[in-house]
């Protein structure tokens, strides 16, 4: 492309003096119109009819890939130059026969595909002077994965201002806008994305229209053309000619269409008045389509004269073609009232939803959607991102497992910014641990969204013929932390050099999972909205038997003990929430005597483990995240509005304890999962935050005995680089003066508290400049106060930088989120962690002795916290032991944000079934809690 980038300006310019001479001459043919009986019309005469009747033709033919697109011998995204590369002792997943299909072989890549999978012969190898040959000893293969609802590129990361090129504002229906035309090959997440596996994505627009635009798929790898053409897949010949080839088939397009919330909220719409523009719109298209069709009717009649000119109109072609059924149209859809919208529309302008996006009560209208033209649409969801607005209120983690019962293709996608879609693959897993079968659960991001696209001839599968988009995993796919040592696109490997950590030898199994049976038919007998609350053990005494290890704290300290023995599992006797006694059965004898009455659970080979405390996000402060009704709301910063006198102007600080909400959801469904406290600071928009505060998740209300476990948790700010804020320099002067010079008031009070080492100061801050500023500054007040402050910087994404300097000042970190992405510029330079580098940056924290936590960024993501937990302990390759990895979000979070740890006597427990709390095996059973002096039963 760039030899022929020099030719353009040349050639160029003789296309525009062409374009004109043809358009002079068009425009003398239509307005000196000779006698209308003996004109000759462009396209009516002898040599045009024949085009016209070829574009006639080509109306109805269907979209797709020509007859013999597999006697392909090389891919058209074939690199010369490629070495083959023959992968050997491979278990291969292979996306065949429903994803049931696997297959231990070799697999041989040439020309950017697939030449031979299963066993390769030796005389096809011998074929090969020059080979490159991988033995990955029995490791498991599978085809790239692949996401069908991206907007890599178009919202790139880190995000700079006036660089999303996603939405459009220009007015509902866009069916004419392209993402490719903002597509930035700069993002960096086209590697990061690499790395999690992923190699083809769907590009679309955003949801703030109706009718988005069109959307492409592309492969995320680095082209030599750096060209965002270049990364197209299979693009329809339209991106750049109005009048493509008729005799070729044509290929399948991509329209983004959004309903409800999104395009309601950009142009001050109802419902109504969205469904009314997609109908106005649609009614447009059909009567193009109309004259199109009376128009070729006489041409392929034969009827040369009097035809008039094709009806055309480059603006609504495309949704000519959608109902021409050439489009695969994807709807950003999510409620009842939305898909029920969206099925009549498709029936009134006959053209079938390829998919609905989101979709977060797909699982409780199955039949509204088998209502759909032509065939039932696919869904494609998060696994548990939800919750964030009323439209997603009623999502449930059992939709992909109910939907796939219903006979629906369940696709997982990442709308990646929105989830980073390095980990589309955790979508997988998390369904998969939900109830979704295995085989559905992987093809959910390979070959089901494969399908949905119709690409599904050439990636999806590995097959012969198949595009040679392979990713060679650590582990089986579906296991926690699953990680790619390789990734082929087009037969190019795309990992440099992998940093591998060791698994366990029963990672390469399918995982076990439990059973959720008895959730998901509550999730639909309650639409969604499930009692979430617990029972209490109706005796004092609790005994837990078949126990496997039983893993408490002690203050600080965390302690492992093994109840397994020769003699088999253990038990654990509790009493009024406070273990008794634990071990082999005769240990406890006498006090299980002594009982009066004993509520036995059997934990299956399970675990007690410390509970977990959640810390980031508004959890306890909010419901549902864009509903200000149902949330506390921002505290005042006095950068941004004068505080009112009446609250006590600048020289108050807002304590988070006077704005908590008790029960809701996603601290519910956190509770379920073993997280039965959080610390929360005040909602801030920018600098000024306020005092945290630590509350159980299960109380009801607040005057509820525990419900509030320390009423002031930290004084709590934010350093960043605030859009329209103070600049960083005037945070920081701020700061030094509140710690140094002690102002006035409630603010004067907490911060020379903070100062003087009483009470952790917690900052939020993320870019590596920031927070080494702030480690001299805890030096400044130190020296000058005479104490140790306790500094906790959260965020963090740059933290790693200092890891040394950090360990030494005695600073904690809360890394958040867990995983690190690129989102602004402040957080651009993260350490990825394998395979891209040996070290994360929480083992390489904690390698320097530096006090780790990680935290979550919204409240539904609380839940997650024990799989945040092992993945990080995982990733930690062995560097970190379970009781490092627990303490990552229990003791530590509370000793950088309380100050202090609670003790043994308070603390939870959680009880495990069927695993541990770190394994996708288990399912939390019970937390006992002496602060409740009671065992809470979940099942
Ligand atoms: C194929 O080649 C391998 C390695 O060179 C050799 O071990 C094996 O015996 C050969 N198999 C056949 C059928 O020739
Ligand atoms: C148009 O795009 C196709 C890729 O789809 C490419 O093969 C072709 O060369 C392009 N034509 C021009 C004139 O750039
Ligand atoms: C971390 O602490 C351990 C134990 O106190 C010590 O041996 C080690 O040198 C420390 N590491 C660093 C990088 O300071």
């Amino acid at each position: 492309m760039d030899a022929i980038r020099g030719r353009v300006p040349t050639k160029a310019k003789h296309w525009w003096r062409l374009t004109l001479l043809a358009a002079l001459l068009y425009s003398l043919l239509l307005f000196n119109r000779p006698d209308p009986t003996t004109r000759t019309l462009p396209g009516a005469d002898g040599s045009n009819f024949a085009k016209v009747k070829a574009r006639c033709q080509y109306l109805a033919r269907k979209a797709g890939p020509p007859s013999d697109f597999h006697e392909r011998v090389h891919s058209d995204r074939y690199v010369p130059g490629t070495r083959a590369t023959l992968i050997t002792n491979a278990k291969i997943w292979t996306g065949n026969h429903d994803g049931t299909e696997v297959v231990h072989g070799d697999i041989l890549l040439d020309r950017g595909i697939i030449v031979a999978a299963g066993r390769v012969q030796n005389s096809t190898i011998q074929y090969y002077k020059d080979i490159d040959i991988i033995d990955v000893h029995g490791s498991w293969v599978t085809p790239g994965i692949v996401d069908m609802h991206s907007h890599v590129g178009d919202s790139p990361s880190p995000e700079l201002n006036g660089a999303a090129d996603d939405n459009s504002e220009k007015g509902p229906i866009q069916g004419w806008l392209r993402s490719l035309d903002g597509l930035n090959t700069h993002d960096d997440s086209y590697s990061l994305s690499i790395s999690g596996g992923v190699t083809t994505a769907l590009v679309l627009p955003g949801s703030a229209n109706a009718i988005g635009g069109q959307a492409f798929a592309i492969k995320l790898r680095k082209t030599n053309e750096r060209s965002p053409t270049s990364l197209l897949l299979e693009p329809p010949y339209t991106i750049n000619n109005s009048f493509p080839d008729y005799n070729a088939p044509p290929r399948w397009r991509h329209l983004k269409q959004a309903c409800g919330e999104n395009p309601s909220d950009v142009y001050s719409m109802t419902r109504m008045d969205t469904m009314w523009a997609f109908r106005e719109a649609y009614n447009k298209a059909r009567q193009i389509k109309e004259a199109q069709d009376a128009f070729c009717t006489k041409v392929l009649d034969g009827e040369h004269k009097n035809l008039g000119q094709f009806p055309d109109d480059l603006k609504w072609e495309a949704l000519v073609d959608v109902l021409r059924g050439k489009v695969k149209v994807h709807t950003h859809c999510y409620e009842a009232v939305d898909l029920d919208d969206l099925m009549r529309l498709s029936n009134e302008f006959k053209f079938p939803i390829a998919a609905v996006h989101h979709a977060s009560e797909a699982y409780l209208v199955p039949e509204v959607l088998k209502s759909g033209y032509g065939h039932p649409p696919a869904v494609a969801l998060f696994a548990t991102d939800a919750r964030y607005k009323r439209e997603a209120y009623r999502s449930s983690e059992f939709a992909p497992r109910i939907l796939a019962e219903n006979g629906f293709s369940v696709a997982m996608k990442s709308d990646h910014p929105v989830q980073n879609s390095r980990y589309l693959l955790y979508e997988a897993q998390q369904a998969f641990y939900y109830g979704l079968p295995d085989n559905l659960a992987l093809a959910s991001v390979i070959s089901t969204p494969a399908r949905i696209l119709g690409l599904d001839h050439r990636i999806g599968h590995i097959k012969e013929g198949w595009d040679a988009d392979i990713v060679i995993w650590d582990s089986h796919p579906l296991a926690l932390g699953a990680t790619p040592s390789q990734v082929f696109i087009d037969g190019i490997p795309q990992l440099k050099l992998a940093h591998m950590v060791m698994k366990p030898g029963s990672f390469q199994a399918v995982p076990k999972v439990p059973n959720f049976d008895k959730e998901a038919a509550a999730a639909v007998e309650y639409e969604g909205l499930p009692p979430l609350g617990t029972t209490k053990a109706p005796s004092a005494h609790v005994l837990f038997t078949n126990v496997n290890s039983l893993v408490y704290r002690d203050d600080g300290d965390i302690h492992e003990v093994a109840l397994a023995s020769t003699s088999g599992l253990g038990i654990v006797l509790v009493r009024d929430g406070v273990v008794e006694c634990s071990g082999a059965e005769a240990r406890c004898t006498d006090a299980l005597l002594a009982a009066p009455s004993v509520e036995i659970i059997d934990l299956k080979g399970g675990s007690i483990s410390p509970a977990l405390v959640s810390f980031g996000s508004p959890l306890g402060t909010e419901e549902i995240a864009s509903e200000d009704s149902t949330n506390d709301g921002l505290v005042y910063d006095p950068f941004i509005s004068k505080v009112p006198d009446i609250v006590g102007g600048d020289q108050t600080l807002i304590r988070a304890v006077d704005g908590l909400a008790f029960g809701t959801r996603n601290a519910l469904l956190a509770y379920r999962a073993g997280v039965t406290s959080a610390i929360t600071a005040p909602s801030h928009a920018a600098f000024y935050g306020g005092l945290g505060t630590a509350f159980s998740l299960c109380a009801s209300h607040k005057l509820q005995d525990g419900a509030v476990i320390q009423e002031i948790a930290g004084v709590h700010v934010s350093i960043r680089h605030f859009e329209n804020g103070p600049s960083v320099s005037t945070q920081i002067a701020t700061l030094r003066r509140l710690l140094l010079e002690s102002p006035g008031g409630e603010t004067g009070h907490w911060f020379k508290e903070a100062a003087q080492g009483a009470i952790p100061l917690v900052v939020e801050a993320h870019s590596a400049d920031i927070i080494a500023t702030l480690i001299l500054l805890k030096k400044e007040v130190e020296q000058t106060r005479a104490v140790t402050v306790q500094l906790t910087i959260t965020g963090a994404s740059e933290a790693h930088v200092l890891a040394a300097e950090l360990g030494q000042a005695g600073v904690g970190v809360i890394l958040n989120p867990a995983r690190p992405f690129p989102t602004l510029w402040e957080d651009r330079r993260i350490l990825p962690g394998p395979p891209l580098t040996e070290h994360s940056a929480i083992s390489k924290l904690l390698a320097h002795n530096v006090t780790v936590g990680i935290g979550v960024l919204e409240s539904w993501d609380a839940r997650n916290a024990r799989f945040d937990l092992a993945w990080a302990a995982l990733e930690a390759g062995g560097q970190i032991s379970r009781k490092q990895a627990i303490a990552l979000a229990s003791s530590n979070v509370e000793k950088l944000l309380m100050g202090s740890v609670s003790s043994a006597r308070t603390s939870d427990l959680v009880a495990t079934q069927g695993g541990d709390l770190f394994e996708m095996s288990s399912k939390v059973v019970a937390i006992i809690s002496p602060r409740q002096r009671s065992v809470e039963l979940l099942l």
